[in-house]
C-alpha cells in the first residue's frame, strides 16, 4: 500500500520529538513537511529542536517551516514558561542533540501547508501535536485548504479531566480560541485525547531499553528519562505517556484506535474552564470530531519501541 504523506504541525517537546522518529521510523507514511507552532517551549525552541531531531535522524532533507508564536487567544499569551516544568528549558532537555546545520525555509508554516496540500488535493494528512493556532489560521488565510486535506488528525482535548487545569488538556487549554475554530470547520477531524493517550505508555524499563540503540539510543534515552521523571513528580507512576505518537499512529495503523463520532465542544472563554471539551448535550448537535475512545495499548507500546529500534539500526 502507498505510504500517507503527512505534514506534522508540532511544538517539540519530548513527545513531540517521539513522533516525528515514529514517522521517519514507518513506512506507511511519508512525512513531507514539519511545522512548528509555539506551545511547550518557545517557537523558536520548538523549530530549532524540529531542525536538530531531523538532523539527528539523518533527515535535513525534511523542510521545516516556523509558524505562530502567540496564541489568537484571547489570552494571547500562551505560557510556554509553565511547560518548562515538563519538557525543560530547551523544550528537549535530556538529550544533548548536535545543532543542525540546516535552515528553517522562508515561508510560513500556513503558507507551506496550503501550498502542499493543494498541490495533491486529497491525498495529504494534516497532523497536529501541539495547540491550534497554526491550523485555524490556515484554516482562515487557505479557505480552499480544508477541502483539499484527506484528514486531519489532533492530539488534545479530553473528557476525563485535563492536566493543564483540572479540566482541561494542555494543547487545547493553550490556544482554546483556535481549536474552537478548528473543531466547528466542519472536518470531522480524528481528535485524541488524555483518555486514550494517558494510556499509552512506556515502562521505566522500556525507557532504559531504549538507551542500547545505536546513535540515537542515548537521545532518546535522555529525553524519556527527563519526561518519565516529571510523569513521576505529578503521578507518582513510573511510566511515560507518549500523547503526541499515538496520535500519529491512527495514520501508522488505524486499527490501534477506537473511534466515535460526536459533537465536541470547547470552552473558549477565559474562565476557569477555559479549554475544556465537552460533549454537546443539544439532542440535534451535529457530529464534529472522530473522537478516541479507546486503545490497544500493548499493540501500540510494541509499534513504538520496534520502529525505534527499526530507525537507530539504520543510521
Ligand atoms: C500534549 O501537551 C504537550 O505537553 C504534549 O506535547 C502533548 O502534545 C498533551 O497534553
Ligand atoms: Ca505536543
Amino acid at each position: 500500500m502507498a505510504a500517507t504523506p503527512i505534514i506534522l504541525d508540532c511544538d517539540p517537546g519530548i513527545d513531540d520529538a517521539i513522533a516525528i522518529l515514529l514517522a521517519l521510523a514507518s513506512p506507511e507514511v511519508e512525512l513531507l513537511a514539519i511545522t512548528t507552532v509555539v506551545g511547550n517551549t518557545s517557537l523558536a525552541n520548538a523549530t530549532q529542536n524540529a531542525l536538530n531531531v531531523l538532523a539527528w535522524a539523518g533527515r535535513e532533507d525534511i523542510p521545516v517551516a516556523a509558524g505562530e508564536s502567540v496564541a489568537i487567544g484571547p489570552p494571547n499569551d500562551i505560557p510556554w514558561n509553565d511547560a518548562i516544568g515538563v519538557h525543560g528549558e530547551t523544550g528537549l532537555d535530556g538529550a544533548e542533540l548536535p545543532r543542525a546545520a540546516s535552515a528553517i525555509v522562508d515561508e510560513h508554516a500556513v503558507d507551506l501547508i496550503a501550498r502542499t496540500v493543494l498541490a495533491r488535493p486529497g491525498e495529504i494528512t494534516l497532523v497536529a501535536t501541539g495547540p491550534l493556532t497554526n491550523v485555524a489560521l490556515l484554516l482562515e488565510r487557505h479557505p480552499d485548504v480544508a477541502p483539499a486535506l484527506r484528514d486531519l488528525v489532533i492530539m488534545g482535548g479530553s473528557l476525563a479531566g485535563g492536566n493543564m487545569s483540572e479540566y482541561a488538556e494542555f494543547n487545547i487549554w493553550c490556544d482554546a480560541t483556535a481549536a474552537a475554530q478548528v473543531l466547528d470547520a466542519g472536518l470531522e477531524p480524528v481528535v485524541v485525547g488524555l483518555d486514550v493517550t494517558r494510556q499509552a505508555t512506556l515502562s521505566e524499563a522500556d525507557v532504559h531499553a531504549l538507551e542500547e540503540l545505536p546513535v540515537l539510543g542515548p537521545g532518546i534515552h535522555g529525553m524519556l528519562l527527563f519526561y518519565l521523571q516529571k510523569h513521576r513528580e505529578w503521578h507518582g507512576k513510573n511510566a511515560v505517556q507518549q500523547h503526541d505518537s499515538l496520535a500519529l499512529s491512527w495514520v501508522i495503523d488505524p486499527t490501534l484506535l477506537v473511534l466515535r463520532p460526536l459533537a465536541l465542544g470547547v470552552d473558549a472563554s477565559d474562565g476557569p474552564a477555559r479549554g475544556e471539551t465537552y460533549v454537546s448535550d443539544q439532542p440535534a448537535a451535529a457530529v464534529t470530531v472522530r473522537w478516541a475512545i479507546d486503545l490497544h495499548a500493548a499493540r501500540f507500546r510494541e509499534l513504538l519501541l520496534e520502529r525505534l529500534a527499526a530507525l537507530a539500526a539504520a543510521r
